[in-house]
């Protein structure tokens, strides 16, 4: 596939509250550093593939605060501020980070208005069009967190507010508080955890990203079944992967991650493969992952 016709817009849209946005987009969490902690190895390259990203028709971009921490935010607001119209920049808030690799959440509300204050000004804009509550705080009742939000929401600082690995029952509560737009969690073709939270998604179409899709686990393996239908197909083994995210439900919004210009490229064009349903059927046969 030539890369003059790699175009994110062949996925098709997804209208997240009153935000259009073409359903593949670019997660941002790779341009960090090992174990997401630090500079990345090469932070040209990082600049270059988020400007790459737009050029491919991306105009949905998933960050968080604690990616590096603030490494992923800082470069995406040097590089692509002032931001085209049509770009949808989601961050996240609420996951606080004590070296490589640890993640703890925190939601009390103090925390979480000093975050969005901080994001605002790293990714150098007066409004966050999408703000996820990064985890749910055990410790705090998700009333005080998502009322944070919910104020901050009122002052314009927020458009839209989305949450991150939760089930139907944490999304129910949630809405009593504010209005959910989105969720994200982690799902892709080998790690099918979060059907009925995909399922209740679809039935309230509110947008379903999910984390993790390129990973397409013991899949892939070399003469395993997403490795045969790839090369029958003349894809990658992760185009397949994201293909069939897209196929799956229109409500899918995959944010493939990458710090790659390359593999970018090649994910940005899973957007253009298309399988019939028989196909997509026997793919998901093969690798026993149906729900
Ligand atoms: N809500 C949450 O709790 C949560 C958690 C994790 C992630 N996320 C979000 O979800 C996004 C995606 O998740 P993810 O980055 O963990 O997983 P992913 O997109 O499934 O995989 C990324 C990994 O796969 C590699 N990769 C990407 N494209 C490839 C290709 N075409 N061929 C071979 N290898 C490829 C990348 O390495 P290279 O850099 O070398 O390409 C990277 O190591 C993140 O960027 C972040 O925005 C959210």
């Amino acid at each position: 596939m030539s890369t003059a016709t790699i175009n994110a817009a062949e996925s098709g849209t997804f209208t997240i509250g009153d935000m259009t946005v073409n359903r593949l987009g670019y997660g941002a969490m790779r341009i960090t550093g090992p174990g997401i902690w630090g500079e990345p190895k090469d932070a040209e390259e990082a600049r270059r593939v988020l400007k790459r990203a737009i050029d491919l028709g991306v105009n949905f971009i998933d960050t968080a605060d604690s990616y590096g921490p603030e490494v992923s935010e800082r470069l995406i607001g040097e590089t692509l501020s002032p931001y085209p119209k049509n770009l949808v920049i989601a961050t996240k808030g609420g996951l606080t980070r004590q070296g490589p690799d640890q993640w703890a959440p925190v939601g009390r509300p103090e925390y979480l208005r000093q975050q969005v204050e901080m994001s605002l000004r790293r990714l150098r804009t007066e409004r966050i069009d999408l703000y996820q509550l990064h985890r749910i705080d055990a410790k705090v009742p998700v009333e005080e967190s998502l009322g944070a939000l919910r104020d901050l929401q009122k002052q314009g600082k927020i458009r839209h507010i989305g949450l991150s690995e939760v089930s139907p029952g944490e999304i129910e509560r949630a809405r009593k508080t504010c209005e959910i737009v989105t969720v994200q969690n982690r799902y892709n073709l080998s790690d099918r955890a979060h059907e009925q939270t995909l399922t209740w998604c679809e039935r309230h179409r509110i947008g379903f990203i999910p984390w993790f899709p390129v990973a397409a686990g013991k899949l892939a393996r070399s003469g395993g079944p997403l490795d045969e239908a790839a090369r029958r197909h003349g894809a990658s083994v992760a185009q397949l992967s994201i293909a069939w995210l897209l196929h799956r439900s229109p409500v899918m919004l995959p944010i493939p991650g990458t710090s790659s210009v390359k593999h970018l490229e090649e994910n940005v064009a899973s957007a253009g493969v298309k399988l019939g349903p028989e196909e997509w059927r026997s793919i998901e046969n093969e690798s026993g992952t149906t729900p």
